[in-house]
């Protein structure tokens, strides 16, 4: 018995529709075989083996590097979980500047075409052959590779997943994964902010900015913040900054030497890049950090190792995945994030949320400075 070819699409859309496991499409096919209607498909058909192990999932791909337009909304194969991995229906993705990278190809994709994505917070709907730790029906979130979160679902390794805790409502988790991480293994353990510190953070008001914010002010910073509108200055002195500059319209070197007496900050938390960079030198003090995580205007110009000599400036291009290496790293940086979000230190900001098919328009908004705060993408039906 033999299903052919040009049906299959059409019978795995209405599985998935139907939110039925692929084991369950022979039943489907005897009910509607006695009803005799909706199927034209006659007795003798059935799915092959392949088939069965193959459910479809609406997602975003991206076959060729470029704009905004190159993402996709798709059908994609999706398979079951193997060894030490768990299936997640996703309830909430977080986006992040890094998908926009990738995208363009400022980072590579391992594979292409590819599906963009680093974080979100969904679901267990089923775990791999013996695995203990994780069930059906739990809540997880997750940040970093591999990459492919915005998929209805998606395969993860289950030593990659964390439990949420169920006073954080998935939206929230979506948003507060890898940027909260972020900014706990900046002011934590990258740089450590501690109280008397004075600190300039760059794009205050956006999904990051905001969180790094909030969390050097609790630990007894003076907060200088960088944003381009008085919308954003707003915002951002409401999430801890002391002092805003409108980095489009005044000079930062001269704001912060004025806010600090001639004296300089501590660190410099630069994730703009290009446009900011060196006016980040300029900002720091004797002996300060420069702690340059990401390039939203474009990559810096090279640096002479020589620049760094006159202040003895450190100088160093952290990223997370090199901070949540080992399960236990992973689990505390979460864990201080929940933890901090629970206690109300950290109020996540989830000030935009699109349908996940319109992550289109959702990235050419981050992209173009529109946003502020985190960018939810949201499943159909989640
Ligand atoms: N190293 C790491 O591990 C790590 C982890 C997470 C994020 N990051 C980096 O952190 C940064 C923030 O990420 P996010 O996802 O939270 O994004 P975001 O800060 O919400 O968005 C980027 C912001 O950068 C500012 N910006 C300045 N010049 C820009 C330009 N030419 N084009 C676009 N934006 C510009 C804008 O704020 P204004 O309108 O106020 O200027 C914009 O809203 C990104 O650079 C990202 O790569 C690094």
């Amino acid at each position: 018995m033999r299903l052919i070819e040009p049906q299959i699409p059409q019978l795995m859309s209405l599985t998935r529709k139907l939110k039925l496991s692929t084991t369950c499409i022979n039943n489907l096919f005897s009910i509607n075989q006695n009803k005799g209607r909706k199927f034209r498909y006659t007795a003798s058909l059935s799915i092959s083996s392949s088939a069965a192990e193959t459910d479809m999932v609406k997602a975003i791909r991206v076959h060729e590097l470029g704009g905004h337009e190159v993402l996709k909304w798709e059908d994609v194969p999706i398979g079951e979980p193997k060894d030490g991995e768990v299936r997640v229906k996703n309830k909430a993705i977080g986006l992040n500047f890094i998908d926009i990278y990738y995208r363009k190809g400022v980072y590579k994709a391992a594979t292409m075409p590819f599906t963009p994505g680093m974080e979100a917070a969904g679901v267990v709907v089923a775990v791999g052959p013996g695995l203990t730790g994780r069930k059906v029906g739990d809540l997880v979130a997750y940040a970093g590779n591999p990459m492919g979160s915005y998929a209805e679902e998606q395969i993860l390794p289950a030593d990659r997943v964390v439990p949420v805790p169920s006073s954080i409502d998935p939206a929230v988790a979506a948003s507060v994964m890898l940027k909260g991480m972020t900014a706990q293994f900046l002011v934590r353990r990258c740089f450590k902010v501690e109280p008397g510190h004075t600190i300039l953070v760059h794009a205050a008001a956006g999904g990051v900015g905001s969180l790094l914010c909030q969390w050097a002010n609790a630990l007894g910073a003076t907060v200088i913040g960088t944003v381009s509108t008085t919308e954003k200055a707003a915002q951002a002195r409401d999430d801890g900054c002391h002092h805003t500059i409108l980095y489009k319209e005044e000079d930062v070197v001269t704001r912060v030497k004025e806010i600090t007496s001639g004296k300089g900050v501590e660190v410099v938390y630069d994730s703009v890049g290009k446009d900011t960079f060196e006016g980040s030198l300029a900002c720091l003090k004797t002996r300060g950090y420069l702690v340059s995580f990401g390039q939203s205007s474009g990559s810096p110009d090279p640096l002479p190792l020589s620049a760094l000599a006159p202040k003895s400036l450190f100088l160093t291009r952290p990223s997370l995945f090199n901070y949540t290496i080992t399960r236990d790293e992973l689990l505390e940086a979460a864990g201080e994030v929940f933890a901090n979000v629970a206690s109300g230190v950290l109020k996540v900001r989830v000030n935009h949320t699109y349908p996940l098919s319109e992550a289109a328009q959702a990235q050419a908004d981050l992209e173009n400075r529109k946003t502020s705060g985190s960018v939810v993408l949201i499943p159909d039906g989640a």
